[in-house]
């Protein structure tokens, strides 16, 4: 049968693709570039050389960026306090895709290179299945004849020289990666023990510390709809105002002054813990702008709820869910709160960290007139007074039990 493969252009994907085709399978590669750092002609070459009957490249960056990082903005998404989810994120985009090839080219299988202690394989497995109930996974990590043939790097490295697969020069990297548009990940190898910090020279994405610049940077971000829409350098005064274009400059403001940096250890789906250092400079920016025009626009009461949604979105992110039901529900009340999410917010960018300064909203529910402790006729301080001791009520209440059963809380 027809098998499309989530191919990389690496060397696990590489055994796995020609493994397939010695089992029998004729397989269709597809590369997805949700813009990390690779040469998408070269691995697509590579594929071809190695017997993939075709290769789809495709580009779904802008796809990423509005309708899962964008997603993740509106919901303030973030996981166990720090992490902003940025593989978790990438991962139905790409799966989604995959189906939608898999569909073209009528094949009944798609594979994958993730492993089985990840949360990788659970969320393109649940994504492909959400997505096409009769599809077929093929997931070489968890296949026991697989295992048995290759027990590591050194079995890989063998059958690779054996079946005309270009090894890699030089060693393997210290660690893994996950690289795309917004984040990048860093996860085990040298990495395993979290008492060890990971050494400054892995961060790619972030510029090395001694060079933050020592004054900060301000950018001006506006939003329509709790979705970030333009963009301007306050120095400069140059305007972003298309996603990829201000996406871009925000991914270059965060790596000039450190933004996004976490060292975390976090608690994967599957049951275990992982240690994993993330960077994250564009959205950490965005998540710091869109909570602040929320807290000029967003009712409080609404925010409370919304904020009971953000730690449920983030799971259901995190551990595979995007194409659920419970996820359609989860968004549908996350896009209608930020229907008068409107405004700008300057965010002072400096040495790792972002404060939002400013902000202006034509949403705006703050008063300035009944902020001010000047202003007397908006609001009646007797009001206050019957608004405590009603309040007060129940607490009271409270007290005189206490005082009766005689304990001393
Ligand atoms: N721990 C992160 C997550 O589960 C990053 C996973 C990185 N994936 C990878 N294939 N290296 O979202
Ligand atoms: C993997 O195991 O394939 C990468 C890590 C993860 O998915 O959590």
């Amino acid at each position: 049968g027809k098998v499309i493969l989530a191919y990389s252009g690496g060397l696990d994907t590489s055994v796995i693709l020609k493994y397939l085709q010695n089992e029998g399978y004729e397989v269709i590669c597809f590369c997805a570039n949700v813009g990390q750092d690779e040469d998408f002609e070269a691995a697509k070459q590579k594929a071809l050389a190695l017997g993939a009957s075709k290769v789809y490249v495709e580009d779904l960056r802008e796809d990423f960026l509005v309708n899962y990082i964008f997603t993740a903005v509106k919901a303030n998404a973030i996981y166990e306090s720090r992490y902003l989810l940025g593989t978790s994120l990438a991962r139905p985009c790409i799966a989604k895709r995959q189906i939608e090839v898999a569909h073209l080219e009528q094949a009944a299988y798609v594979a994958h290179g993730a492993t089985a202690k990840g949360n990788d394989q659970v969320r393109f497995g649940l994504c492909y299945y959400a997505l096409d109930p009769n599809i077929q996974e093929i997931a070489p990590w968890r296949d026991p004849a697989f295992l048995a043939r290759f027990k590591g790097r050194q079995d890989l490295l063998k059958y690779a020289r054996e079946n005309g697969i270009p090894v890699p020069s030089g060693p393997k990297p210290p660690y893994s990666m996950d690289d795309n548009m917004m984040h990048i990940s860093y996860e085990s190898g040298e990495l395993e023990d979290p008492s060890v910090p990971a050494d400054e020279s892995i961060y790619t994405k972030t510029g090395p510390m001694d060079k933050w610049p020592d004054r900060p940077q301000v950018v001006r971000i506006h939003f329509k709809d709790g979705v970030p829409i333009k963009v301007e350098d306050a120095a400069t005064g140059s305007v972003y105002d298309s996603p990829m274009a201000l996406f871009e400059f925000l991914t270059q403001v965060g790596r000039k002054h450190g933004i996004g940096r976490i060292d975390i250890v976090e608690d994967r789906f599957i049951g275990l813990k992982s240690r994993g250092v993330y960077e994250t400079p564009a959205v950490t920016i965005l998540r710091c702008a869109h909570i602040d025009i929320e807290g000029i626009a967003m009712d409080r009461e609404v925010m409370r709820l919304r904020d009971m949604l953000s730690p449920e979105f983030s799971k259901l992110a995190y551990n595979g869910f995007w194409f659920s039901p419970e996820m359609d529900f989860l968004v549908s009340a996350i896009n209608k709160s930020q229907e008068l999410i409107d405004g700008w917010v300057d965010v002072q960018c400096f040495k790792g960290s972002c404060l939002a300064i400013a902000r202006q909203s034509p949403t705006s529910l703050y008063d300035e007139r009944l902020a001010s402790m000047n202003e007397v006729d908006a609001f009646t301080p007797s009001d206050a007074g019957g608004f405590i001791r009603i309040n007060a009520i129940r607490l009271k209440a409270h007290r005189r039990i206490l005082e009766k059963v005689g304990t001393d809380r």
